[in-house]
């Protein structure tokens, strides 16, 4: 077969294959009008056309069919469905991702306007603050043009962003589109379209985007039995919290675990300590409440004391191996820990579910043994080692084995992964640690992939974060270079927190009641939003005088700001529910310019969770909640919600204005929900 005859062959195929798709679009919209149409004189055409376009489409499938035989190339390359456009706002409801759906119309432009190119780029974002860019922008032309030119075919970024144009079918979403510039495709939303989400939001409730539903194991916290839990676990505890109520609310099946340091040889010498310190421990529960000062003791003997340092080996071995009296013994100190992380926990709101390391002893056994059977391991002076590419050694190799015969962390996390996709049947694996050990679960992976437990398409993710520092810049201590405790962190920020509220008079006006709430949703809002506001991977300077700050993008400004909003449809003596009710006769209209401008940023919630939900970065969602306040600012500012006359009775009510204030404060509320704080009505 010469070339040229392949050619035309392929350039049929995907014509056959794109005519072919037009047509199942019409079908899939006729089908979804039918209801619609019902009583429409047209609905007997339609069904005529049809049937006429189901007959064509067979043909056009067997042509494809015929055609792909023919051509070797179409083979390989599956026919991928692609998305039905949205035709109707009607069908539509409050949780669409506007940046979703422009991805797809423009897609289908793009491969209509150049078939012959090979997956396209679909390049689109939104638009920056001028509104001279419009709200969209597709950027597709550039690359395109450049593609176009290294197949030496002669045009410029406008002449391509002009036939893109010519093939974008037409939406409800888009009000128009404009060509400008070197070849950018300026997008304007429609303002039926977005009123239309905004009224879904108010008579429905926000709703999740719709995803797949996965298996997700979130691996946060973490810290470890006998040790101070400390600040890096406290932001371990804060993001990945936030994360598992992000993948929680889009639907998935997560799976929080606490992989708590709680086995290894460190347990050898606390157990020895406890028998001779508490020998009838087993009777009497100890009073130990200094854990930490007690691991200090153990730690002293174990290193100026031989014989108990040989005492704490055998106490390991025996630990290893199940004898009753150690385990009993393990198990009391582990619950010693555990009550303290505890309070941390129920201070933070957090839910998680402890499986620590020991978890894994038996399952160590037989994936190190899987792990030998395989020949993935080598013998390094006295070490089992295993590479995670054999072939390469740049990166540092996995301890399976110590040269005692003993487990490292590193066995742990094979042992674990290998649980999490045989037995959890896991889709994805997060763990959130700090950013020191990327290379560790970079290995794992590496080295899973390897011994075959994870297949190609899945992967680890490790969502890593900076350390914590003082306001000095230096390691976060206290003042007399103690490292901080937990609990006495939080007890600052309930203290600090109570004198804003008092510096600012809220004690005169609130209930002793309504004082503590706000005060606790202030310390913990104000610690975790600090912690999530920032971009993860940079250190970030712990500081109460900033985080509790009332101007910025701060907890305490936008708690205040949500405050505010829900006070004024209360002072208007307008409810929620008549509110909802009349949404269903009038609705969201937009007549002012700001209040068109706070529309658009309240409709691309879906965007943003998304965007979480992917990258695992929350700092975008502080910047979305942060811009949906000073939005709303600046439309309150302009646009009056309650009219009053000099002798502030209310003369006239902006119902469709409160309405908006209404959906406003809705939004607000499920982004400080999936970040973990907790509002207040009053504060
Ligand atoms: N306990 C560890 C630490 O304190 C964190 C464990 C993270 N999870 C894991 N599967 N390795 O650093």
């Amino acid at each position: 077969m010469t070339d040229a005859h392949l050619k035309e062959l392929e350039e049929r195929t995907s014509k056959a294959e794109k005519e072919a798709k037009v047509i199942e679009e019409e079908l899939d919209r006729i089908s979804n009008d039918d209801l619609s149409y019902l009583n429409d004189a047209r609905l007997e055409k339609l069904l005529a056309d049809n049937e006429k376009l189901k007959h064509r489409l067979a043909i056009l499938e067997n042509a494809v069919k015929v055609e792909s035989t023919t051509s070797s190339k179409s083979i390989s390359k599956p026919v991928r469905k692609r998305p039905t456009l949205i035709s109707d706002i009607s069908s539509v409801e409050g949780n669409i991702c506007i940046l979703e759906e422009l991805k797809n119309i423009f897609e289908f432009a793009i491969s209509s306007a150049y078939s012959n190119l090979v997956d396209p780029p679909v390049v689109l974002t939104l638009s920056g603050n001028n509104p001279k860019f419009g709200d969209y922008q597709c950027n597709s032309a550039m690359p395109i043009s450049q593609l176009l030119k290294a197949k030496n075919i002669k045009t410029n970024p406008r002449e391509v962003a002009n036939n893109i144009l010519n093939k974008t079918p037409t939406s409800p979403l888009i009000e128009r589109i404009e060509v400008a510039g070197a070849g950018f495709l300026n997008i304007y939303l429609n303002k039926a379209f977005v009123e239309h989400i905004l009224n879904c939001i108010l008579r429905f409730g926000i709703k999740p985007p719709p995803v797949k539903r996965e298996r997700i194991i979130v691996d946060f916290s973490s810290p470890n039995i006998a040790k101070e839990m400390h600040v890096g676990h406290l932001r371990s505890t804060i993001i990945g919290d936030s994360i598992c109520r992000t993948l929680e609310f889009l639907n998935n099946d997560v799976l929080r675990i606490n992989h708590l340091g709680d086995w290894g040889t460190q347990f050898g010498m606390l157990i020895a300590h406890l028998q001779d310190k508490y020998p009838d421990f087993k009777i009497h529960s100890p009073p130990i409440s200094d854990l930490q000062a007690f691991y200090k003791e153990s730690k002293k003997r174990f290193d100026e004391d031989e014989q108990f340092k040989k005492r704490a080996y055998t106490c390991v071995v025996q630990l290893q191996s199940g004898e009753p009296d150690i385990i009993a013994a393990w198990k009391l100190i582990c619950e010693v820990s555990r009550q303290e992380f505890q309070k941390i926990y129920d201070r933070l709101d957090i839910k998680i579910i402890d499986r620590g390391e020991s978890f894994y002893q038996s399952r160590m056994v037989r994936d190190v043994a899987f792990l030998k059977e395989n020949g993935l391991l080598e013998e390094d002076e006295g070490r089992l080692i295993m590479w995670g590419n054999p072939d390469n050694h740049d990166n540092i190799p996995l301890t399976i084995v110590k040269s005692d015969g003993g487990f490292t962390y590193d066995t742990s996390d094979m042992s674990t992964i290998r649980q999490r996709v045989e037995d959890e049947k896991g889709d994805r694996f997060i763990y959130v640690t700090d950013a020191g050990q990327h290379t560790h679960f970079v290995v794992i992976e590496a080295c899973a992939k390897r011994a075959g437990i994870l297949k190609d398409q899945q992967k680890l993710e490790h969502v890593g974060f900076g350390v914590v520092l003082g306001e000095d810049k230096k390691k976060f201590k206290t003042r007399s270079g103690d490292t901080v405790k937990l609990i006495e962190l939080l007890d600052e920020g309930l203290k600090r927190s109570l004198d804003k509220l008092i510096e600012k008079g809220r004690d005169k006006v609130l209930t002793a009641e309504e004082l503590k709430e706000a005060q606790e949703a202030v310390a913990y809002g104000c610690i975790k939003y600090a912690d999530l506001s920032h971009n993860r991977i940079n250190d970030y300077i712990f500081s109460f005088d900033k985080m509790l700050d009332d101007k910025g993008n701060t907890a305490v400004y936008l708690l205040y700001a949500l405050t505010r909003i829900r006070s004024i449809a209360r002072t208007a003596k307008v409810s929620v529910a008549e509110l909802m009710k009349k949404a269903q006769t009038t609705g969201i209209k937009f007549t002012h310019e700001a209040e068109w401008k706070l529309g658009k940023v309240l409709v691309r919630f879906p965007e943003v969770i998304l965007k979480v939900s992917n990258d695992l970065f929350l700092h975008t969602l502080c910047e979305y909640l942060y811009e949906i306040s000073t939005t709303f600012t600046e439309f309150y500012d302009k646009c009056y919600c309650v009219e009053k006359n000099k002798e502030g009775e209310i003369v006239n009510i902006f119902y469709e204005r409160l309405m908006l204030c209404e959906v406003t404060a809705c939004i607000m509320e499920k982004c400080f929900d999936i970040l973990g704080i907790k509002t207040v009505s009053k504060m």
